[in-house]
């Protein structure tokens, strides 16, 4: 696990864009590994820019999106589908077929499930994973529990993540109870993966990811066993690490 210190926000969004940007000009058919949540916006608004500028293009892009509320249509605005199109799918020149999202629309928790596993195998794994991190050491929606799930599957989100995602929704009573999410097992098989923290809300979640045991009470832990993450961080989300990190 390598670590990249930054100032702040600003400059972590930066530095994630700038290494994604690198991977899409070196293979411009890349496979990327998504994630939602208000961490990667700035990163984002930057690869918009790069867009823009015609320094990066999304044409022969394909994306796999980590998690999506159970019960939500593709339309709500809630719906993770509904927020990267407005963060990012609608603003490059990435094709829509090429974008994919589970799909929480459908209730069939295990056909939804597996039809993602599957569409995730046939695009052969991702190259390139964006991550954030839970208050509570989760990625994607894989919650702390007792093993480290493989596959796609369908959680009960915890009163903790539902509490924070919260401040998104109107109502606390109107965060959805359960998403689908990769599991750790598919995260963990892309080539490269680029975790993201910014904030001093996430420095018990970043020092257990990188100093605690790898167990799965820490979800985020067994990045540690990857060969290539990269984890981009701000002063106040590495404050309880060690100096030096
Ligand atoms: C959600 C998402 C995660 C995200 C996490 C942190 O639970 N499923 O993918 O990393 O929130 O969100 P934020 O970046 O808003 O702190």
């Amino acid at each position: 696990m390598r670590t990249i210190r930054c100032k702040n926000y600003e400059e972590m969004s930066r530095r994630a864009a700038d290494v994604i940007a690198a991977q899409l000009i070196l293979d411009p058919k890349t496979v990327l590994g998504l994630a939602t949540g208000t961490t990667p916006v700035g990163c984002y608004q930057r690869l918009i820019e790069l867009n823009r500028e015609g320094a990066i293009d999304f044409s022969e892009v394909s994306t796999y999106n980590l998690d999506e509320y159970r019960g939500l249509t593709h339309d709500d605005p809630q719906s993770y589908h509904y927020f990267m199109a407005d963060q990012l799918f609608n603003h490059v020149n990435i094709k829509a077929a090429n974008t994919h999202v589970p799909d929480g629309s459908n209730p069939d928790a295990a056909s939804a499930c597996a039809e993602y596993d599957h569409m995730v195998e046939n695009a052969g794994y991702v190259d390139l994973q964006l991550l954030g991190i839970g208050n509570n050491g989760h990625i994607g929606f894989n919650e702390p529990c007792s093993d480290f799930p493989v596959g796609t599957h369908c959680v009960d989100l915890t009163e903790s993540t539902i509490r924070a995602n919260s401040r998104l929704f109107e109502r606390e009573e109107d965060v959805p109870r359960q998403a689908y999410t990769m599991g750790v097992g598919t995260i963990m098989k892309a080539r490269r993966v680029l975790v993201l923290a910014s904030g001093e809300a996430k420095a018990d979640a970043v020092r257990a990811m990188c100093y605690g045991p790898v167990e799965p009470g820490c979800p985020a832990s067994a990045l540690r066993l990857h060969p290539d993450c990269i984890v981009i961080a701000d002063e106040a989300a590495l404050s309880k690490c060690p100096e030096g990190l």
